[in-house]
C-alpha cells in the first residue's frame, strides 16, 4: 500500500548556487534569467524542488550570506518581479522553490546595522545586534574569547570603542534574537516569501541565533565541533532556547499549505539534531554526519542506521546530502585517502594523493546508495555531472572570506562554486556569453551537460535514471539490512528492492533479482569494488 505522506518526506531537492548556475544577461554572473532558462533541464533531471542560495541585495562579501535587504533581489541576479515569475513558472512545471533564510546575521550594509553604528552605546538600534565594551584597562581586548568560524576573533571594535559580535565575517554582524523587533521582522520576511509562492526555507546557521546571557568565555571544551560537556551548553551554538524561535516560525509556515523549512545545523550528535525535528519545529535537517563519513561500509552503515532511528524517534525521516556550496565536492573527497582532511588538503595538500577516477566511481555509487535510503535527498548543482572540486584556482581569484580570515592557510569554498559547464566549448562553456566571475578550468567542457545528455553511462544519465527508478520503487520508509560481510552494504526497502554496494577490493556475487540500475556497467552477475546496484523485488 502506498503511504500518504507530505511531499517533502521523500523529495529530491536540487540546490542552485545562482551566481554560478547560468548567466542569462552576459555579465559573467549567474542570475534568475539564467535559472529560468534552465528550468526544463531541472525538470528533465526529475527533481521535485529547488533550493536557491541567497539572492538578496548584498555586497557579496560572503557569497550573499551577508544580506543587506531580505525583501529585494541583488541587481546582479535580477529583480523581485523576475524572482516572482521564476517561482510561478517553476510551480507550473511541478517544481517547488525554497529560498534561503539567513537569520543569524545581516550584512553590515543592512540599514539596521548602519543605524546601529550611527547610534550611541545602549541605544535601541544597537540592541538589535550584540554590542559590548571591550576587556582590559582600555577596552582594547575583545569582550570574550569567542572565535569567528572564518578565523580570528568573533568581535570587531568600532571607532567609538564598542565591539560587535560576528560569528562569521566582520561584514556579518550577529542579530540579537532576544529583541522582539528582530523576531517580528523575520516573521514578516517569512510571510513575504511565502506570499510570493515560495514553498519554504532552508535556514542558514540554524543552530546559532541565541547567545548565552552575559556572553561567558567559550573555553576549549565548547569548540563548535564537540559535544558540550554534560550538563553544559555552548554559549553560542545549539542552545536550548533557540527552539522557541523555531516553533514561532513553524506556526507561520503552518498557515501555508505544504510549506517546509530545513535546518542547516552542524551539531555534533544525532540526538541534538533530532531536537530540531520535533513536532512543531523543522520539517527537515541536513544529516551532515552522512556527508562527512569516510567511504567505508561499516561507518556508513552505523551513520545511516543512527540517522534513521533518531529521526524515527521524533516521527520523521532523515535528509541526506553529499555536497553543497560549503564543502569540497564529493567526487574529489572520495578520491582522497580516508585520513586526509579535504579542506586542509585544498590549501597546501599533495595533489598526487588525488585519484579522480576512484572519486567519480565512488560518487556514482554513492548517489545510488543515497537515493535508496528512506528520507529526502538534496543534490548540489553539478554533482549530476560528476563535477570535481576545482582545486587549483589561482589565489588571486579567490572570493571566499575564509582565504583572508585564515591568513591564507585555507583556500575556502570557491572550488565548488565554479560556474557550471553547459556546453563542450564556447565562451564559459555555455554558462554565459562573458568571462565568468570565477575561472573555469581547461577541459571543463568534458563534464558539460552537452557532453553527457543522452549519452549512455554518463553521470547525468545515471542521475536521471536513478531518480526515475527511485520514484517508481521507493514509497515506504522501511529498511531491512542484510549482513553480507564487512565490505558490503546491503539492504532491502519496503518495496522489496535491494541496494547493494561493494566497498571491498574483491568482486562479490549478486543474489538473484533483476538489475534495475547499476552505477557502472556490469559484465556478469558480480559486483566490483566501489559499485552500487539496485535489484528488483523477487517475483513470487
Ligand atoms: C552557512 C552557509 C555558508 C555561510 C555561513 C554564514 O554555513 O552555508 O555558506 O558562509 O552560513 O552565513
Amino acid at each position: 500500500m502506498i503511504e500518504a505522506k507530505p511531499w517533502w518526506k521523500d523529495a529530491v531537492v536540487y540546490q542552485v548556487y545562482v551566481r554560478s548556475f547560468a548567466d542569462g544577461n552576459g555579465d559573467g554572473t549567474g542570475d534568475i534569467a539564467g535559472l529560468r532558462s534552465r528550468l526544463p533541464y531541472l525538470k528533465s533531471l526529475g527533481v521535485d524542488a529547488i533550493w536557491v542560495n541567497p539572492w538578496y541585495e548584498s555586497p557579496l562579501r560572503d557569497g550573499g550570506y551577508d544580506v543587506a535587504d531580505y525583501r529585494s533581489i541583488n541587481p546582479l541576479f535580477g529583480t523581485l518581479d523576475e524572482a516572482t515569475h521564476l517561482i510561478r513558472e517553476a510551480g507550473d512545471m511541478g517544481l517547488r522553490l525554497l529560498v534561503d533564510l539567513v537569520p543569524n546575521h545581516t550584512s553590515s550594509e543592512h540599514r539596521w546595522f548602519k543605524e546601529a553604528v550611527a547610534s550611541p552605546s545602549g541605544s535601541s538600534a544597537r540592541n538589535r545586534y550584540h554590542f559590548l565594551p571591550g576587556r582590559g584597562p582600555d577596552g582594547s581586548l575583545p569582550p570574550n574569547d569567542w572565535g569567528s568560524v572564518f578565523g580570528g576573533p568573533a568581535w570587531t571594535r568600532l571607532p567609538d570603542d564598542e565591539w560587535y559580535l560576528h560569528l562569521f565575517d566582520p561584514s556579518q554582524p550577529d542579530l540579537n534574537w532576544e529583541n522582539p523587533e528582530v523576531r517580528e521582522e523575520f516573521e514578516d520576511i517569512l510571510r513575504f516569501w511565502l506570499e510570493r509562492g515560495a514553498a519554504g526555507f532552508r535556514v542558514d546557521v540554524a543552530h546559532s541565533l541565541v547567545k548565552a546571557p552575559g556572553y561567558p568565555d567559550a573555553g576549549d571544551e565548547h569548540d563548535r565541533h564537540l559535544e558540550p560537556p554534560s550538563g553544559t551548553q555552548s554559549p553560542m551554538w545549539d542552545r536550548d532556547d533557540l527552539h522557541e524561535i523555531v516553533r514561532e516560525w513553524r506556526s507561520v509556515l503552518d498557515e501555508y499549505e505544504d510549506s517546509v523549512m530545513i535546518a542547516e545545523a552542524w551539531v555534533p550528535s544525532w540526538e541534538r539534531l533530532a531536537r530540531y525535528l520535533r513536532p512543531g519545529e523543522y520539517h527537515q535537517a541536513f544529516d551532515f554526519h552522512f556527508l562527512v563519513s569516510p567511504w567505508e561500509a561499516a561507518e556508513i552503515r552505523v551513520r545511516t542506521d543512527v540517522a534513521i532511528s533518531t529521526t524515527a524517534g521524533v516521527g520523521t525521516v532523515p535528509t541526506w546530502v553529499l555536497s553543497n556550496h560549503d564543502v569540497v565536492r564529493h567526487a574529489t573527497r572520495y578520491g582522497l585517502p580516508q585520513d586526509i582532511d579535504s579542506k586542509k588538503w585544498l590549501g597546501a595538500g599533495d595533489r598526487s594523493l588525488l585519484d579522480p577516477e576512484t572519486g567519480l566511481r565512488r560518487a556514482r555509487a554513492a548517489i545510488l546508495l543515497m537515493l535508496a535510503l528512506p528520507g529526502s535527498v538534496y543534490l548540489y548543482q553539478g554533482e549530476e555531472l560528476g563535477l570535481p572540486e576545482v582545486h587549483d584556482l589561482p589565489v588571486d581569484v579567490l572570493d571566499d572570506p575564509v582565504w583572508e580570515r585564515s591568513n591564507h592557510t585555507e583556500k575556502g569554498r570557491d572550488g565548488c562554486r565554479v560556474p557550471i559547464p553547459w556546453s563542450k566549448g564556447g565562451p564559459s562553456f555555455g554558462f554565459g556569453e562573458a568571462e565568468p566571475w570565477l575561472p573555469q578550468p581547461d577541459g571543463w567542457g568534458e563534464h558539460s551537460v552537452e557532453a553527457q545528455d543522452g549519452v549512455e553511462g554518463s553521470t547525468l544519465e545515471l542521475y536521471r535514471e536513478a531518480i526515475r527508478t527511485r520514484d517508481e520503487n521507493f514509497h515506504t520508509t522501511t529498511i531491512e539490512w542484510h549482513d553480507e560481510g564487512d565490505d558490503i552494504l546491503s539492504f532491502k526497502r519496503g518495496s522489496g528492492v535491494r541496494c547493494i554496494v561493494n566497498f571491498g577490493e574483491d568482486p562479490v556475487a549478486l543474489p538473484s533479482g533483476r538489475v534495475l540500475i547499476s552505477s557502472e556497467p556490469l559484465s556478469d552477475r558480480s559486483l566490483p569494488q566501489d559499485v552500487a546496484v539496485w535489484l528488483a523485488a523477487e517475483e513470487v
